[in-house]
């Protein structure tokens, strides 16, 4: 019998998140795809390698909570200008994946490279590839921008090109239950990493206590309850010529099986949540609901005031309010100031934003922490390097970590009984 081929994948995640996503990936592997047909790669900024059969790819696509995409790698060269780009796309085998019936769109990506016009480059990976469906089949695919059927990436580094078929359609933190967004929710990939960090488990008690659209919740209770993050959507693979059909359905039943049995489950998950915000909290159960989700515990208190949820020690997780884009809520009214700045377009734009600092805010939250929450753990994203000393409490640990292109710091705060370190508001941050 002759073994499957192997396919090089390339899955992109949240810069700081590639130790997780290999972790995750593993646990994938061995669970769903076989760990026969899955061979770890190389973790680079931004993303993770591996080779594995078309199984393994699917399952990545279904059960990845980290990854932005599946990327099957088509063709790896280098390059000196963009004819060289044209040449390598127009020798791809393209109708052996997909037919001029398909619509299609390009994106590139580029580190450094020597090229003047990004645009360009695109419209030469683009025309490569219709010239070559138009010489084997006769017809040119149309290019749909905003819903394609298949979507290829060209990576551009100082050298090299690489080509790569995108297996996913819709980037994987899309999960397909999403209807209420708050004013900055968080990526539904960066909340899985941010969890796995925290190493978080199953049977742990967690609690967001500014929970907004309830990210961290419900990507935490689809971990408790074994459901496939994509067991919603659809990927692009399927409007491939060649995927494992049969593999895939094996592979969409279980999921679907599992996502069954967990509606049925009466289980206390133990994942609380509260904001100060009640439309807040009416998003994140409208969420839910669609999510099949409705025993995640929800209640309208302000942080300051919050109190743990259970008696036993668990892991507190959130993304505080921050800046101009969402304010801290519940405290005394703050100035406006108004300012006009000169936008990169050259028109000028008006910024609104409050002068008061939210020190006042960050110093209540501390407070609550070190008085409320000895024995948990505490793990706070922000962009605020200063936050620690806002806080008034000493970081046992820090991650950088992106929070799309802002970059941010995932700090943890162990709050153990009567040891809470304590840092004075003026340390600096580094
Ligand atoms: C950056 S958002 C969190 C987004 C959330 N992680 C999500 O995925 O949607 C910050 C949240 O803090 C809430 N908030 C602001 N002030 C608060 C306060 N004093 N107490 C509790 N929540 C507050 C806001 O209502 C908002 O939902």
């Amino acid at each position: 019998m002759s073994s499957p081929a192997l396919f090089d994948f390339f899955l992109p995640c949240p810069r700081g998140l590639e130790a997780a996503l290999a972790a995750e990936l593993a646990e994938i592997a061995a669970r769903h795809a076989g760990a026969a047909q899955f061979e770890a790669g190389a973790q680079v900024p931004g993303g993770v390698h591996f080779r594995g059969g078309w199984k393994a790819g699917m399952a990545a696509n279904l059960h990845s909570r980290i990854a932005s995409r599946v990327l099957l790698k088509i063709a790896h060269r280098p390059y000196r200008n963009e004819q060289d780009i044209y040449a390598l796309a127009a020798e791809q085998r393209w109708e052996q994946w997909f037919s001029a019936n398909e619509t299609l769109r390009v994106d590139i990506t580029a580190i450094k490279s020597p090229l003047r016009s990004l645009e360009f480059a695109t419209l030469r990976v683009k025309d490569a590839v219709c010239d070559r469906l138009r010489e084997v089949s006769g017809a040119r695919p149309s290019i749909d921008t905003a819903q394609p059927d298949v979507r290829i990436f060209a990576f551009l580094t100082a050298t090299d090109c690489t080509l790569y078929l995108d297996t996913s359609g819709e980037p994987l933190f899309k999960r397909g239950w999403r209807l209420d967004k708050g004013a900055a929710p968080l990526r539904e990939n960066l909340a899985a990493g941010i969890l796995r960090l925290t190493g978080w488990s199953a049977g742990t008690p967690l609690y967001d206590p500014m929970c907004g659209s309830g990210t961290f919740l419900a990507e935490a209770a689809q971990v408790a309850l074994n459901i496939a993050p994509g067991v919603e959507r659809r990927f692009g693979f399927e409007k491939l010529k060649q995927y494992d059909v049969t593999a895939w359905q094996a592979l969409k039943v279980e999921a679907l099986d599992a996502k069954r049995a967990a509606r049925a489950s009466r289980a206390d998950l133990g994942i609380f949540g509260s904001d100060i915000s009640g439309d807040m909290l009416e998003k994140a159960r409208a969420n839910f609901e669609r999510a099949g989700l409705p025993s995640i515990v929800l209640k309208q208190v302000d942080a300051r005031g919050m109190t743990p949820p259970v008696a036993a020690p668990g892991i507190l997780v959130a993304n505080p309010p921050y800046g101009e884009r969402i304010e801290v809520r519940g405290r005394g009214p703050r100035r406006e100031v108004r300012e006009t700045r000169r936008g990169d377009d050259n028109e000028g734009f008006r910024r609104v934003h409050t002068d008061a600092p939210d020190s006042e805010f960050f110093q209540s939250l501390g407070d609550a922490l070190k008085q409320r929450f000895s024995g948990w753990r505490a793990f706070i994203l922000t962009s605020d390097r200063k936050l620690p000393g806002q806080l008034r409490l000493r970081e046992s640990a820090k991650t950088p970590l992106f929070n799309g292109a802002l970059e941010c710091r995932l700090f943890r705060f162990d709050l153990v009984t009567g040891s809470v370190k304590q840092r004075p508001a003026s340390d600096t941050p580094d």
